[in-house]
């Protein structure tokens, strides 16, 4: 797919009301346009991912299937999506939604315990393995999750990722990232999340009293936590907007290879 297509698909897939979207109600996963964020994730997969059409796809963290209905547009029958999350409503949309017409298409409820995503979950996510086999696919992505888990869960999920990568696969992955310019920025006091740049780290929080709704690590620790892994940069990252800089993008965007 050229330049050219790739704009027109995204522009198509923001547009296309006959996509389905949950109801306000059912919407957990933050605010902003369902179709429009979908259509600009799928843009940064193919983009800076390389995310190709028959390529077995794992979203880990899919909510309500924001990153999965643009994906349905461009993954073949020969590509598959698995979606996992540990809120159950968002899935069983999915299965209602996209699996019923995409049977390539599946998604599991994995009954983790999060204070505010799944408070009754039972297991602990710094400990779980996933339920797929070593080298299941090809392209794992993480949107918009590291920012709502903890350090031994990062790790974990490092670990886990590391294992479920087929030869040649990738990792695509938001976080808020903690380093000098991004300190420098809340320093100035237009920041989006705001913490405190002074913080020791590795761990931030926005909101101590709600640790989880927007946690940001140190560069440098999230980076490690690949590299221990066996995994390394595919490329520089995307610093986004979120602390104050000037970006065309909000989270910072990781790829790992
Ligand atoms: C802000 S939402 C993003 C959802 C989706 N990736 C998107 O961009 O629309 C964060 C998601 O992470 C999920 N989540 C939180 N902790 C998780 C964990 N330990 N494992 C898997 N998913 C988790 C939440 O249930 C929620 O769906």
């Amino acid at each position: 797919m050229d330049a050219g297509e790739l704009q027109w698909l995204e522009s198509h897939l923001s547009r296309n009301r006959f996509l389905p979207a949950p109801p306000a109600e059912l919407t957990f996963c933050g605010d902003g346009d369902y179709r429009a964020i979908g259509a600009e994730f799928l843009g940064h997969f193919i983009r800076l991912g390389d995310l190709r059409p028959e390529e077995r796809v794992l979203d880990i963290g899919c909510g309500i299937g924001r990153m999965a209905v643009p994906l349905t547009q461009y993954l073949s029958e020969k590509g598959s999506y698995t979606g996992v999350d540990i809120v159950k409503t968002g899935i069983d949309w999915c299965d209602r939604n996209i699996s019923a017409k995409y049977p390539n298409f599946q998604f599991q409820h994995l009954d983790f315990h999060h204070p505010l995503y799944n408070p009754e979950g039972g297991s602990n996510a710094a400990q779980i393995r996933f339920p797929f086999p070593d080298g299941s696919f090809d392209f794992i992505c993480l949107a918009s999750v590291i920012t709502h888990i903890e350090a031994a869960v990062l790790l974990n999920y490092a670990r886990e990722i590391s294992r479920l990568l087929a030869p040649g696969g990738r990792c695509f992955a938001t976080a808020f990232l903690m380093n000098p310019p991004a300190r420098d920025a809340l320093r100035r006091g237009q920041a989006r999340i705001v913490i405190d740049p002074e913080g020791e780290g590795p761990e931030f929080h926005a909101d101590p009293a709600a640790p989880m709704a927007a946690v940001a690590f140190d560069e440098d620790f999230l980076l490690e936590k690949f590299l221990r892994f066996g995994r390394k940069r595919r490329r520089a990252p995307i610093y986004g907007c979120w602390s104050g800089r000037p970006s065309a993008v909000f989270q910072d965007i990781c790829i790992f290879e």
